[in-house]
């Protein structure tokens, strides 16, 4: 019987073993949280294209959508723990959603990470008929327009919500927040007038702003951005502080062999290097991290430290989820 299951045990280990080295033998999802045409949607897409060449087979994209991006993320969660489920996500939908929805997961303990991939600062931009020109004249129009001014979101607990609501704290003015199931159809009804503004990534409006569709104030940074210099930082604008660095990372779930993950790694390190990528991610205003940086340790820390600062300041209500 000992032999027995020494046998089975080895040759679960050899299918184990010859899993990890004949992976990936077939198509890998990433679950994308919010609807496509968005940030996080272009992110996963430039990459998959990338990633399919290292790894030599499809990547899907999947958009699941929906509650500040928890039900896409919920979804990967309880994927099988194989490296075909990957979950994209961000400050958003890996550390602030963990602290305001009743999540029957752990953000932390439950995924593993794989890789830091992209970081920009949130851009304040309005519709173009908004009557200001700089940022103290539309903190000075949203207090005029306290309870009225419309902000689109992608939800409570995504970036663009939690900086909105940070936001109006901070200039003591309430808005109509305007959820979507991502800020991709939000820029589009911002760009036709159908709302006041957006707290965005500055990824999503940068094309826009480029074409004069939508108006930028300001970066939620203490430094401009190479791919807008023209466009001031909060702190040159007139509301120093108010910084947000939305940073986002693959995912898969805990327990997830770590040389597929390695894999994985490896794949979306080549697509960070990758000249094409680079420069696409870069013009939208993108910065990519240091190699060093792009290690899936580096990844579990970061998000580690974001809990740590994020969750007491949502629980103390200085970001609260109206
Ligand atoms: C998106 O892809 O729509 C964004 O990441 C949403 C957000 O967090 O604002």
């Amino acid at each position: 019987m000992k032999q027995l299951i020494a046998a089975l045990v080895a040759a679960l280990a050899g299918i184990g073993i010859a899993g990890a080295d004949t992976y990936p033998s077939r198509s890998i999802t990433i679950i994308v949280p919010f609807s496509a045409g968005g940030p996080t949607d272009a992110l996963a897409r430039t990459l998959g294209d990338r990633m399919r060449q290292t790894l030599g087979q499809p990547i899907v994209i999947e958009n699941v959508t929906g509650a500040g991006g928890t039900i896409g993320v919920a979804r990967a969660v309880q994927a099988a723990p194989d490296g075909y489920t990957l979950s994209i996500g961000h400050l958003g939908t890996h550390v602030v959603n963990g602290a305001i929805y009743p999540l029957t997961f752990d953000l932390v303990k439950d995924f593993e990470p794989v890789a830091m991939i992209a970081s920009n600062p949130m851009m304040i931009v309005t519709k173009n008929d908004v009557p200001a020109k700089n940022l103290k004249e539309l903190i000075a129009w949203l207090k005029t327009n306290d309870g009225k001014a419309t902000a689109g979101t992608a939800g409570v607990g995504s970036g663009s919500h939690f900086s909105g609501v940070y936001f109006s704290q901070l200039i003591g003015a309430k808005f109509q927040f305007v959820p979507y199931r991502g800020t991709g159809p939000a820029l589009l009804d911002l760009v036709s007038g159908q709302i006041d503004f957006i707290v965005d990534q500055a990824s999503n409006s940068m094309a826009q702003v480029k074409a004069g569709k939508i108006r930028p104030y300001a970066i939620t940074s203490d430094k401009r951005l190479p791919a807008a210099p023209e466009i001031p930082t909060v702190d040159e604008a007139g509301l120093p502080g108010f910084h947000v660095e939305l940073w986002s990372g693959v995912w898969v779930p805990k327990g997830t062999p770590k040389d597929i993950i390695g894999k994985l790694n490896a794949a979306i390190r080549d697509a960070l290097a990758d000249p094409a990528v680079r420069k696409r991610l870069e013009e939208s205003g993108l910065d990519i991290p240091a190699r060093e940086k792009q290690t899936p340790e580096a990844l579990g820390a970061h998000q580690q430290a974001e809990v740590k600062k994020w969750w007491p300041m949502i629980k103390a209500g200085q970001v609260r989820a109206e």
